[in-house]
């Protein structure tokens, strides 16, 4: 029996150290290592043996199977390195030839500029809201208190739909759909950016699809000063120095008394820069809103994004921002 099993495990291990294939090696293994292969035939014999010889000859048996399961699993690890490397020097794979780069996508400024402002006004206390760019003529214009035939309504080309619906031109509108939603309750303080369409001949700083920002608070004794505070307070952070604003006053048909709000430096004596328009909502838009304007009060204010964006990033020419152009929005 020893001598069958010495005979046994050279044979095995000659085979395996010329097995020239994974499948090869493991007929090897089914045959001589397997539930029924050699190595087990023999085992079965061990009752054969006188008592005193069996346990001597188990051991012997397990020793030669872990040689020959090292053995097999010397010879496959030498086999698949074989096979990978007749792979890869298979002359259409090339391993050494560098991967193509990767190109990582990135936010358009005027997203990274909308997000900055959507996180300071939060900070604030305000929610964002949203409204469709397909608006009512009642609520782009009439609830605004820009009734038809008024000359306001030229100061916004309008892209008209043949329903009689409108790209709206200003994101005010939300304005009123925000005060619906709250159904007269109050404190509301919510902002809404999004993209606005005028029909204009676009040039370095008009375009005729655009991005504002609506912001309305709404609230009992809500004064200008409030606005100014608040408005000088987000400036400041979305720029990243202190601040100062002064108000003009402007004519917008839904805020009485209407303001233009400029700003520079705090401090400087530099030219003040044009930002955004503003006021205190009218009675006839807090109405048309379904508030009560004996009760509360409100402001509200328009930014243009995009105008924030340019001098944010240095742009010189606003049809930059829709041109889609990767040479331009690569640089931000
Ligand atoms: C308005 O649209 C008012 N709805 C703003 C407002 C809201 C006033 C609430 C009072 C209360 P205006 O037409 O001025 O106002 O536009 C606001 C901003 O949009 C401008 O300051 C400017 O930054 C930007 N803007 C206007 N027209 C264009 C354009 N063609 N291209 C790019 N930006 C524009």
């Amino acid at each position: 029996m020893a001598e069958r099993l010495a005979e046994l495990s050279e044979r095995a291990l000659g085979l395996i150290a010329a097995a020239g294939s994974e499948p090869a090696l493991d007929a090897i293994e089914t045959g001589v290592l397997g539930r029924k292969g050699e190595l087990a035939t023999l085992m079965r014999g061990i009752g054969e043996l006188p008592a005193a010889e069996r346990s001597g000859f188990g051991a012997r048996v397990n020793e030669a199977k872990q040689r020959l399961e090292q053995a097999l699993s010397a010879r496959r690890a030498a086999l698949v390195a074989e096979r990978l490397a007749s792979e890869l020097s298979d002359s259409r794979f090339d391993p050494t030839e560098p991967p193509l780069p990767v190109r990582r996508g990135h936010l358009h400024p005027i997203t990274q500029v909308r997000r900055e402002i959507e996180e300071i006004f939060m900070g604030l206390g305000f929610d964002v809201v949203d409204g469709p760019e397909v608006e009512t003529e009642e609520f782009n214009f009439d609830r605004l208190n820009i009734p038809a035939h008024h000359p306001a309504r030229d100061m916004q080309d309008t892209f008209w739909l043949e329903n009689g619906q409108v790209l709206r031109t200003h994101t005010s509108p939300v304005q009123l759909r925000a005060m619906l939603a709250a159904q007269g309750r109050t404190p509301l303080r919510v902002i809404a950016p999004g993209r606005v369409f005028r029909n204009e001949q676009p040039d370095a700083t008009h375009e005729h699809t655009f991005h504002q920002v609506e912001g309305l608070m709404i609230d009992e004794g809500v004064s200008l000063a409030d606005m100014r505070g608040i408005l000088r307070t987000a400036l400041s952070r979305l720029l990243g120095r202190s601040i100062e604003v002064r108000l003009r006053p402007h004519y917008f048909p839904f805020v009485e008394p209407g303001v233009e709000l400029d700003m520079r430096p705090a401090g400087s004596d530099g030219p003040w820069l044009e930002m955004l328009g503003c006021g205190m909502v009218h009675p006839q838009v807090l109405r048309a809103g379904g508030m009560d304007p004996e009760r509360v009060s409100g402001w509200a204010f328009g930014i243009g994004l995009d105008r924030i964006a340019m001098a944010r990033f240095g742009i010189d020419d606003l049809r930059w921002m829709m041109s889609g152009d990767p040479r331009f929005l690569q640089q931000f």
